[in-house]
């Protein structure tokens, strides 16, 4: 199907007439399989038909179509940087903090490999986990064509100029795959950034707070010169795709990468079993303060490929890698006021406001409380926590931070307690709205009953909205929308859509905006009126709702239709459609009961239908390889032994193939397999009249054994 003409090489008529070609080529496999008819290509040749349309769109920003398959808008390039779709995933990983979650973790890989005591240990690789941020890089044919930021994981940004700029990264490879995309860390060393700063600061500019921040903030200018003047650099720590294998094993591919000149970090071990994995990482942390680089754990990884291949990933990390972090670093200070914040689900969350102390290397004024029975020192259960010793304003506390995540308040120095302190009052109204909190049976948090007329809630809620695994609009941030919200311009997500049409010419002739970023704000919104079912459910901000779960949803259902079909029939705990909804594989009933009484409450449900009535929602996208596989979109229910190959395994074979695995038999099944000592499953499903297969059956609808 033509177009095989490197992305690098196209001249710009080319480039042009390839783009309408594409655009032609992607509508059409859009409207065959979004339509009833099946699809004419495969996911694969779907995926290169986008990837390769991203790529001329981000070398070529001026050709971008009105209608672009990338749902991006034409013009305006300089307002960002085009998005890449990764040809596979940028994963993320697991973390452990403690010794035993290593054993664990070993445990717990022999145990889905269905391995023996008696079986010889695992071998696996142990390396520094680098403190920067990941990058993509893609080579064809040698050549350096595209760098891409992990993003959500699955879009990131096309940063190709600025990539070409740091020296650590070859712009050539001699001897490589046809294909090869090579992941890896973007990271300051110490000495360099304190020069950076010093620089920085001579010049009147601006300063980072972190090697890491200076890191990021030097890879995403819009300027490559800029780049090219920081000094960054590269460590390798694996790769996406590759047009062939490029070892058997993690640590000869990491050597293969090191021979085509990726620097790849020289602390890098091969060991058998988890005690080794420990000692390695005892002695990277032995070593961390004279790397002259930032280090936040070591990361494991299972030697062996094949074995990689078959333990596969959850939904965003792999089952074979585990980042096992350093302690974290803590410090202590006093705390000046306890402050009560309001979330997106009403939840009211004490923030403690702290007299500002450097921990680890990063000034900390605010840190978490989690909640009132932390500050009155216990646990959900009522036992004591601090053995007991509450917190209160003006105390003297521990803080400590582990990471990226939000510091906490661990601990508090009796000691130091001023005369007078007084234990704090936890409020029972909401500090927003005036409107009770209270606390459900069961639950830590106190949540304001304010519902959608609470302005924090309403506030929070629309900044879900746009926010990144969300709606993602671009130049529509939190400032944003507060600002929007405060005017009376938006109360609710439909409003954003209809914003244009009521206030864009006040947009326009407001300061700090004008013509330009009006329309391209509303460009912005236009072009996600078109959005991924997945998204959507995400955005709408329903409790216990993550990106996860959304996607999960959005594969079952498929559709918008579909789903709001289904939740509308819905009832909490009984009826056919809570049944259905609660036999999906990773939907427990907490979920499923918060998604159902969303759109039961009449206020939410309309502002939902009014959010729904503005979009263009696309149906979820098939799940990897699932075209090819018999299995593909059927419901599987495994019960029984398995001899080949553990439950866990088959069931992530499953859904790799596309199949839905559910936990119990009903009229919805379609297929079971039962091994030795299947029971009461395999009876219903003779009652129902659902297939009955055994392993055998299995492996070779399942293509493997
Ligand atoms: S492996 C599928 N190895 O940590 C494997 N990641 O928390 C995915 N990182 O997104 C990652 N050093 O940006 C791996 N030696 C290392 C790493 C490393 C740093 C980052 C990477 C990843 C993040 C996950």
């Amino acid at each position: 199907m033509g177009g095989t003409t490197p992305v690098e090489a196209l001249t710009e008529a080319g480039a042009a007439a390839e783009l309408a070609r594409l655009a032609t080529a992607i509508a059409r496999a859009d409207a065959a399989y979004h339509g009833a008819d099946a699809p004419e290509i495969s996911d694969a040749e779907y995926d290169a038909l986008k990837r390769r349309n991203a790529a001329i769109e981000a070398r070529f920003p001026a050709l971008i179509l009105p209608d672009s398959p990338s749902g991006r808008v034409g013009a305006a390039p300089a307002e960002g940087f085009a998005e890449v779709v990764h040809a596979l995933p940028m994963l993320s990983l697991g973390n452990a903090f403690e010794v035993g979650e290593v054993a664990e973790f070993d445990a717990r890989l022999r145990r889905f490999l269905g391995l023996g005591e008696a079986e010889a240990p695992l071998a696996y690789t142990a390396e520094p986990k680098i403190d920067g941020l990941s990058l993509s890089l893609r080579y064809e044919a040698g050549l350096l064509v595209q760098a891409a930021t992990r993003g959500d994981g699955s879009r990131g940004e096309n940063v190709t100029a600025n990539a070409r700029t740091i020296a650590d990264i070859p712009s050539r490879l001699a001897a490589a795959p046809a294909v090869l995309e090579v992941r890896g860390e973007v990271y300051m060393r110490h000495g360099d950034f304190a020069a950076l700063n010093a620089r920085q600061a001579a010049a009147g500019g601006k300063t980072f707070a972190n090697p890491r921040n200076a890191a990021a903030g030097s890879l995403r200018q819009l300027d490559a010169a800029v780049t090219r003047a920081r000094p960054l650099r590269f460590f390798a720590w694996g790769w996406g795709e590759a047009s062939e294998p490029l070892a058997a094993t993690q640590a000869a591919a990491m050597a293969r990468l090191a021979g085509l000149g990726f620097p790849v970090n020289p602390l890098l071990r091969r060991v058998l079993g988890p005690e080794a994995l420990i000692e390695v990482w005892a002695a990277i942390e032995a070593q961390r303060a004279t790397l002259g680089y930032d280090i936040d754990g070591v990361v494991y990884k299972l030697d062996d490929l094949a074995l990689q291949g078959r333990l596969g990933a959850r939904a965003a990390t792999p089952r074979w890698a585990l980042a096992h972090k350093f302690p974290a670093e803590t410090a202590w200070t006093r705390l000046e006021a306890i402050d009560i914040t309001v979330g997106r689900t009403g939840a009211l969350s004490p923030v403690a406001r702290l007299m500002p102390v450097t921990v680890g290397g990063v000034v900390v004024s605010n840190a978490t409380l989690h909640n009132e029975d932390y500050i009155a020192g216990r646990n959900a259960k009522g036992e004591p926590i601090r053995e007991g010793r509450d917190i209160r304003v003006g105390d003297w506390v521990q803080v400590y931070r582990a990471g990226d995540v939000i510091p906490k308040v661990a601990d508090v120095d009796l000691a130091r307690r001023p005369a007078g302190a007084e234990p704090f009052r936890f409020p029972l109204v909401c500090p927003e709205c005036g409107a009770q909190a209270v606390r459900e049976p069961g639950d830590s948090v106190r949540r304001c009953t304010g519902g959608l007329i609470c302005p924090a809630q309403a506030v929070e809620r629309l900044k879900h909205f746009v926010s990144r695994g969300a709606f993602d609009i671009e130049g529509l941030g939190a400032k944003s929308v507060e600002e929007f919200r405060a005017l009376g311009w938006i109360a609710e997500p439909a409003d954003i859509f209809t914003l244009e049409a009521r206030h864009g010419a006040a947009l326009a002739a407001r300061d700090g905006w004008g013509e330009r970023s009006a329309a391209n704000l509303f460009a912005a919104i236009a072009a996600r009126r078109r959005i991924p079912l997945q998204r959507l459910i995400f955005a709408l901000g329903i409790r216990h709702v993550g990106e996860v779960a959304a996607k999960v949803l959005a594969r079952h259902y498929g559709s918008w239709p579909a789903f709001e079909a289904a939740m509308t029939a819905a009832e909490v705990g009984r009826g056919p459609a809570w049944e259905e909804l609660t036999a999906i594989d990773q939907v427990g009933t907490v979920l499923a009961g918060a998604v159902v009484t969303a759109f039961r409450q009449p206020a939410e449900r309309a502002a939902i239908d009014r959010l729904a009535a503005q979009l263009d929602v696309l149906p979820a996208s098939r799940p990897q390889a699932a075209a090819a596989s018999p299995v593909a979109g059927k419901t599987i229910v495994f019960t029984g032994t398995l001899e080949k190959m553990t439950r866990a395994e088959a069931k992530a074979r499953a859904e790799a193939l596309g199949a839905k695995v559910a936990g119990s038999v009903s009229a919805r099944t379609d297929l079971v397999v039962a091994g030795p000592g299947a029971g009461s499953k395999a009876q219903k499903a003779a009652e129902l009249g659902v297939q009955v297969i055994d392993e055998a059956a299995w492996l070779a609808l399942a293509g493997g054994g």
